[in-house]
């Protein structure tokens, strides 16, 4: 395989297309499990290789999942039922939110995210110089990439919810389940609303964002699913809307947020309560380290995805390398916080369900996400409390 050495030597437009390619391998190849790779790699052909989701047509995905009905409906689970009560009573309307804001996204006074989000010196020493104006604009940039990713990430989640619903065989987690369908279906609304009349910027779906949709919809194991989607997509999304929540300025952002992240914490919680017991008594050892580490493969194509490459695509391309701008991205203090926040809400959610033992947590700490470790799961943190820390930090 093409070494990052060899790739260094190359001509600049033959290594800008050759480094999609060598990222997919690298990517596919973090924990060297057959069945991993077997079960990913075809998606990671379609969303890396082919950018499936970036062609400006619909996709469409077979799912093989079983739906499951019991015809006694029984009261199986007290916590699901719980958090089905919980999740009713908290219903809102989208339409409710203070749309009437006016939102201008290069205002310096209100910025959705703040100037220091990125780190202009650095580029400054690439050579690369931007007029307040133009830094404005990127940091706008960012700023839709990242809420158009939440969108694309709800889409997924909806779809994945009601496959979930159909598959999980707690009666009491099909009922939450309802709700939560509910509950995509206004993220999708209000997240496509703000970027459609606010942002008037819409940009497609990250490619190892993709990969992993992909990779859990077409999957036929509801637990994978629930991996997939409750844990992983929405235990780092959940952590990603905090940390916006947190920065920024704008006023009918943050409220939309507010409203979304109480939700969300429903939907982790729900996934922890499915999962651990599953993980824990039901799976052989075999099955519980496939679980163990494809969760690994996706929390790196996490890490991967906040990399931003479609802004570069579109700002820098012909000025910087793929690398370059990882580098100028992963070392930019507003990205290293969202990293930051986002493990710390994955990696306990991962300990509570029995997925880091003492196998794969070599492969954390490398990975620099063993520090999160300790911290609290999603069953011990309610979206109250969720907001009432944002707040106070
Ligand atoms: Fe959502
Ligand atoms: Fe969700």
């Amino acid at each position: 395989m093409l070494s990052d050495k060899v790739l260094d030597k190359l001509p600049h437009e033959i290594r800008r297309r050759l480094e999609p390619y060598v990222e997919a391998v690298q990517l596919m190849t973090q924990t060297n499990n057959a069945k991993v790779l077997r079960s990913m790699a075809p998606s990671g052909v379609r969303g890396l290789i082919l950018q499936r989701g970036k062609q400006g047509v619909p996709t469409t995905m077979p799912s093989h999942h079983r739906v499951y009905f019991d015809w006694t409906y029984p009261n199986d689970q007290p916590e699901m039922r719980e958090l089905y009560t919980r999740a009713k009573e908290q219903q809102w309307n989208g339409d409710d939110l203070p749309w009437d804001i006016d939102v201008d996204p290069e205002n310096p006074e209100k910025p959705i995210i703040p100037r220091q989000f990125m780190d202009y010196d650095a580029l400054r020493t690439r050579g690369i110089r931007l007029t307040d104006l133009e830094e404005r604009r990127l940091n706008s940039s960012v700023a839709s990439w990242m809420l158009s990713q939440f969108l694309h990430g709800e889409q997924g989640a909806l779809f994945a919810a009601a496959q979930v619903t159909e598959a999980v065989e707690f009666f009491d987690g099909k009922l939450y389940g309802a709700t939560q369908v509910v509950d995509e279906g206004r993220h999708v609304e209000v997240f496509h609303r703000y970027l459609d009349s606010k942002m008037n910027k819409l940009y497609q779906i990250n490619d190892n964002l993709f990969v992993i949709i992909d990779a859990l919809i077409q999957d036929s194991r509801w637990d994978v699913k629930f991996l997939g989607m409750q844990i992983m997509v929405e235990g780092l999304a959940l952590g990603a809307f905090g940390t916006l929540y947190q920065m920024t300025q704008e006023p009918m952002l943050k409220q939309l947020l507010k409203m979304v992240i109480q939700d969300e914490a429903r939907h982790v919680h729900y996934g922890v309560l499915a999962l651990r017991d599953h993980f824990r008594n039901e799976l052989s050892d075999a099955e519980r380290r496939e679980r163990e580490d494809w969760a690994f493969e996706v929390a790196i194509l996490m890490r991967n995805r906040f990399l931003s490459f479609e802004v570069y695509e579109e700002w820098f391309e012909h000025k910087l390398t793929r690398k370059e701008w990882a580098q100028f991205v992963t070392d930019s203090p507003g990205f290293a916080i969202f990293r930051q926040v986002m493990f710390k809400r994955l990696v306990p959610n991962l300990r509570e369900i029995g997925l880091l033992s003492d196998r794969i947590k070599p492969h954390y700490d490398r990975a620099g996400l063993m520090k999160y470790f300790d911290g609290e799961s999603a069953t011990q943190l309610s979206g109250d409390q969720l907001i009432a820390d944002l707040d106070a930090a």
